[in-house]
């Protein structure tokens, strides 16, 4: 096992005259007059430890297994490097070739690969650069995010990943089931005795735990059957959704505000050198942006509004946009990139587009519902006030269609110690995106599930 000083990231920044001992996978080998050059990486850190390698040390039919790829471990003494960009390299005393990876056969060869081909080739891609810096990335990020909660004395529930209500009432859920679906089926002999399905959201859980701990929230994976097969869009993905009590829409997007800003601000703390790797190969303007997201004020419109100045801007939208209709991508993009130009919360959307457990507003046409959109991804938080009156709740849940039986727990919150209350959701990798600069949602989780696709 490598030990916390053992990591190339440790490794490198030791003094000369340290014996050590590094592991890791081959990134390349050089061979000159009398060394070998092997460019060495443990995941840790984006830089390389380059090991220099006297013929002799090992016999050249080894050598010639040290390929792109190879797993090693080496012993030898740390000597200051004549190189630029790290201070100390690897002497070779003795090298030891754990795993070969054949130079004719091994997919992840030194070049630049697409991001396609890096999709295709998932049980390799963690050792790109760029699948180092990105997942390295996510480390921190969901680091950062438990941090921010637990500082702020949110408690962290577990919301089951198995559920028989629907959280969003939308029906895109994946049904679990131990029948034989090719018989008709009776659902009351299923494994749970009634249909079950892949939670959509922990909401519904969350809201069960704030009418106990105040503060909470969920961090974990779930799944959305909606057949969109688009560059932001996962059927597995993660998650984070806090829930207060004692909370209205305004301190809930007062949250929402300092938790995107505290993400940033980690990221740019913790992650500087990913952050300029990708900045270099895939968004030229990504730091300046994610500082710029740490010092503006978001700005705060209503939906009402949101379509006002949409409809006022002149531009050609493929989706015309009217009272009652939902923001497009086109539109949402229109508003932070080009408009405001920083993230911008809409709130107060009319009820028929909103979830059923939105609290209805005075004017009985709007919900108190609230979405964080950021440039570049359109929709990075949802959120909401929930409906806290027991009458109004039944009665919205009747206009949507929704039965009564799976949801009696939920409405019995309304009936013992309810109290006003208000959350939101964060899709992990939405967040993801914006923080890496990356554009396609496959590349920011270990393995993508979209439709057609669950490979690995
Ligand atoms: O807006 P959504 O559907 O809200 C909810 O699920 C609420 N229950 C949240 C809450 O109030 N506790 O989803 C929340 C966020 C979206 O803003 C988006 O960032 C992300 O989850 N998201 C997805 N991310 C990737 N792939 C998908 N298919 C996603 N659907 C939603
Ligand atoms: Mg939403």
């Amino acid at each position: 096992m490598i030990q916390p000083d053992q990591y190339i990231r440790s490794l490198l920044r030791g003094a000369p005259g340290e014996r050590v001992i590094a592991r890791g996978w081959v990134k390349t080998r050089r061979d000159s007059k009398n060394v070998h050059f092997v460019q060495l990486n443990d995941g840790s850190s984006p830089v390389d430890l380059q090991v220099v390698l006297d013929h002799g040390v090992v016999p050249e039919d080894v050598v010639a297994t040290i390929t792109t790829g190879a797993c090693i471990s080496v012993e030898g003494e740390l000597v200051a490097s004549p190189g630029k960009g790290q201070a100390v390299e690897l002497k070779a005393t003795s090298l030891k070739v754990h795993g070969a990876a054949p130079a004719d056969a091994y997919p992840l060869q030194k070049k630049k690969h697409t991001l396609e081909t890096l999709r295709e080739i998932a049980h390799l891609r963690p050792r790109s650069n760029t699948g180092g810096a990105v997942f390295r990335v996510r480390n921190a990020l969901a680091y950062a995010i438990h941090k921010f909660y637990q500082e702020r004395g949110f408690l962290y529930v577990h919301a089951p990943l198995i559920s028989s209500s629907d959280a969003e009432g939308a029906g895109q859920m994946f049904q679990v089931t131990t029948l034989d679906l090719s018989k008709p089926a009776d659902f009351t002999q299923d494994f749970f005795g009634k249909r079950s399905f892949l939670t959509v959201s922990g909401q519904l859980e969350a809201e069960i735990f704030a009418l106990a701990f105040a503060n909470v929230y969920t961090f974990g994976p779930t799944f959305r059957a909606e057949n969109s097969n688009t560059p932001r869009h996962l059927a597995e993905f993660y998650m984070i959704e806090p829930e207060m009590a004692f909370c209205d829409l305004k301190d809930d997007a007062d949250l929402a505000e300092a938790f995107l800003k505290f993400q940033v601000q980690e990221i740019l703390a913790n992650c500087m050198p990913d952050l300029q790797f990708l900045q270099k190969w895939y968004e030229p303007e990504l730091v300046k942006t994610l500082e710029g997201l740490v010092s503006s004020n978001f700005e705060r419109i209503t939906y009402t509004e949101a379509v006002d100045l949409v409809g006022k801007s002149g531009k050609n939208f493929e989706f015309p946009t009217h009272w009652g209709s939902d923001l497009q991508s086109e539109h949402e993009r229109y508003l932070t990139e080009e408009l405001f130009k920083k993230p911008v919360i809409v709130t107060n959307y009319p009820r028929e587009i909103k979830a059923f457990y939105m609290r209805l507003n005075a004017d009985e046409k709007t919900v108190a519902a609230m979405d964080v959109l950021a440039p570049r991804i359109g929709e990075i938080i949802g959120g909401s006030q929930r409906e806290e009156r027991h009458d109004v709740l039944l009665s919205r849940m009747k206009a949507a269609g929704l039965p009564e039986e799976p949801y009696w727990w939920y409405l019995d919150l309304r009936r013992f110690g309810g109290v006003e209350h208000a959350g939101f959701g964060m899709g992990f990798e939405r967040m993801m995106m914006y923080v890496t600069g990356m554009k396609n949602i496959r590349d920011v989780i270990p393995f993508p599930r979209t439709p057609g696709n669950a490979e690995f």
